[in-house]
């Protein structure tokens, strides 16, 4: 793998045909998580109007830590998932009393919050904090599935995965890199009809190559 020409090709392709999204030069950690914890389960076009109403609703971490858990649930309506809604507020009273109400840096103490796992770590504090983090989520496992060739279910090779996740984010432009890669798999490397003429990764996508694109990533036998 050319690794540094996949990083270049991508951070390249995500400056002129990245998404603009709310949460894309955010400063603030706590509006990324609440925009990472969202997305977990739910498709960008529908976060967004929740997203924008809750920090209306709960500007602040501080804001959100002290509201009440039925107002909390009643601004999550419609999202599903329920959990989340419940986990953010949780968490956010746990920030308050063991991190003085500030969102923490660090990735083990990040992971130790409720409704937080590594996808969701290494989103937030690259997003937040450019630290050379990497993800997987769906998207990023059907892109790299296909990049590699990947001869098996995703779920039969995650290690593997977030290996490749991890060798190919480019370390410096973390933030960047992990917003592009989410971004080619909703726009260009999607679970159907992939656009491989606009991907920035043609040249260096095996299943391209291989002209089976369409097969990858592998079904789980069910
Ligand atoms: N899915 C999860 N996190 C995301 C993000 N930051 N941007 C777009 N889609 C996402």
């Amino acid at each position: 793998l050319e690794i540094v020409s996949l990083q270049q090709l991508l951070l390249d392709w995500y400056q002129t045909q990245g998404r603009d999204l709310p949460w894309r030069n955010e400063p603030d950690p706590y509006k990324i998580w609440v925009s990472e914890i969202m997305l977990q389960q739910t498709q960008v076009k529908t976060v967004i109007p929740y997203y924008q109403r809750w920090l209306k609703q709960f500007p602040t971490l501080n804001a959100l830590a002290t509201a009440d858990l039925q107002e909390v649930l009643k601004a999550w309506e419609g999202l599903g998932y329920y959990a989340r809604g419940r986990n953010l507020h949780k968490a956010a009273k746990y920030i308050v009393r063991h991190h003085d109400g500030v969102f923490p840096t660090q990735p083990e103490a990040v992971l130790k919050l409720p409704g937080i796992g590594r996808t969701t770590a290494g989103g937030i504090l690259s997003a937040a904090f450019n630290q050379p983090l990497p993800i997987l989520d769906g998207n990023v496992k059907r892109v790299l599935a296909r990049l590699i060739a990947l001869p098996k279910p995703p779920k039969q090779a995650v290690s593997q995965l977030w290996e490749l996740s991890e060798r190919l984010l480019a370390r410096d432009r973390a933030k960047d890199f992990n917003q592009a890669i989410m971004d080619l798999g909703a726009t260009l490397c999607t679970p159907k009809n992939p656009a491989c003429l606009l991907c920035p990764w043609q040249q260096h996508c095996q299943a391209y190559n291989k002209g089976i694109q369409s097969q990858l990533p592998m079904k789980e036998p069910s």
